[in-house]
């Protein structure tokens, strides 16, 4: 990754810039939480950029400048995806990287059928979440199914190379 420009969607407190900066890249961070942003930048120091900004909207770069995009644990809060992934092509130079993780979209409707939630697979669909491990939390998800989130991928012009999931 050494001398890579990274844009990092989602980045939260940080820890993908911490270890990007480590390998030498020059990441960019980008989340909607200003609190997280300000940790991210204790983390971080000053070199590096951090914005608030909302994954729905334009990103607030040129065209072809980064070499990859990361995103860890942040698409699945977004119902609509054809604007992020068209903008993410955008940003990306020819033959840039994206590599992302999402929540287990069998997991979660698996998760939704035990407390007795009948729900579509198929269908992109919000989720709340009010309470996680004792926090009183306000969250809004939108699962949707595999075949769904690689459809979005190939119809933005993406070449899916690797899918990959941890054990159950
Ligand atoms: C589960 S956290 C993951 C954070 C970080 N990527 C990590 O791996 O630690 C999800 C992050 O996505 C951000 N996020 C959720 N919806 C967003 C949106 N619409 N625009 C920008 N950031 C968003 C949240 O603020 C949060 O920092």
């Amino acid at each position: 990754m050494a001398g890579k420009h990274v844009l990092v969607l989602g980045c939260g407190s940080g820890p993908t810039l911490v270890d990007l900066v480590d390998c030498g890249a020059t990441p960019v961070g980008i989340d909607g939480s200003p609190a997280l942003i300000d940790i991210a930048r204790e983390r971080l120091g000053p070199d590096v950029d951090l914005r608030v900004a909302d994954l729905a909207d334009p990103l607030p770069f040129d065209d072809d400048v980064f070499d990859d995009v990361v995103s860890s644990l942040a698409l699945h809060y977004l119902e609509d995806w054809t604007s992020p992934l068209a903008e993410m092509r955008r940003v990306l130079k020819p033959g840039g990287r994206v590599v992302l993780s999402v929540e287990h979209p069998f997991a979660m409707w698996l998760a939704a059928r035990q407390v007795g939630t009948k729900t579509n697979y198929f269908a992109t669909r919000s989720r709340h979440e009010s309470d996680i491990a004792g926090e009183s939390v306000d969250l809004t998800f939108w699962d949707r199914s595999l075949s769904t989130m690689l459809q979005s991928f190939l119809a933005a012009g993406f070449r899916i190379t690797h899918v990959g999931e941890p054990g159950p």
